[in-house]
């Protein structure tokens, strides 16, 4: 998506090979405008699959998820991040540990806001190692529903997230896939580029 990719080179801050600072627009000071552009964008690109659900991951998923599902009139739910199991039967959780932030967690969904029948797609603000991502989409299968697609505004192409999602069979739509990051280097891949294999996080630092 062209009008990401501007903003990114304008305002994007590469701090390292893995880390990309898009505070100033994404996820601390939210532009709302180029929100409802990605949110058009997305919902253009998946309006053929029947999406009945948007989801996301809190809480920086949640701007260009709203704006997806209000293009693609749907409702829009948001996985939360609970620091411990519930004990409840009606409760779909798993376990997702972050490389990026060695942060760990149980993604929670409330199995009322699921039904087999829905075909979900999934927005996140980045997809790295793909740890959060593979982690919805167990939740969505166990519910018996659908992960018909995986929207993501920036792919760090050169981490295994998108090819760990497309081996496992999910579609993935990336406005704006980084192919390498340095100190005050943004390079990009053309949106047709070949899946990289991704290399562990250990291995860029
Ligand atoms: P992982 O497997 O390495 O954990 O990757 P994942 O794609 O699941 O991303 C983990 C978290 O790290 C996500 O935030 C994601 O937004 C953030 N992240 C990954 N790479 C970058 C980066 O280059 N720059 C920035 N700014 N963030 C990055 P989260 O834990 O879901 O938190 P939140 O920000 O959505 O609240």
């Amino acid at each position: 998506m062209r009008l990401l990719k501007e903003r990114i080179k304008k305002d994007g801050k590469a701090l390292s090979k893995t880390v990309l600072k898009v505070d100033s627009f994404i996820n601390h000071q939210v532009d709302i405008e180029i929100m409802e552009e990605i949110g058009k964008d997305f919902a253009e690109h998946f309006k053929d699959r029947g999406i009945t659900k948007v989801f996301t991951i809190e809480s920086s998923g949640i701007a260009p998820a709203l704006m997806t599902a209000k293009y693609l009139d749907v409702p829009m739910l948001i996985l939360k991040k609970q620091n411990s199991k519930i004990l409840n039967d009606n409760v779909y959780q798993t376990r997702i540990t972050s490389f990026t932030k060695g942060t760990t967690y149980e993604l929670t969904l409330f199995a009322d806001y699921i039904q087999p029948e829905d075909r979900v797609l999934l927005i996140d603000d980045f997809l790295a190692n793909g740890e959060a991502a593979m982690g919805a989409s167990r939740i969505i299968a166990e519910s018996g529903a659908e992960l018909v697609g995986v929207g993501i505004l920036i792919e760090k192409s050169f981490q295994k997230g998108r090819k760990r999602l497309e081996d496992a069979g999910y579609y993935v739509y990336s406005q704006a896939r980084i192919g390498r990051l340095d100190n005050g280097v943004i390079e990009f891949l053309s949106e047709d580029a070949p899946v990289m294999e991704g290399v562990e996080e250990k291995d860029l630092l």
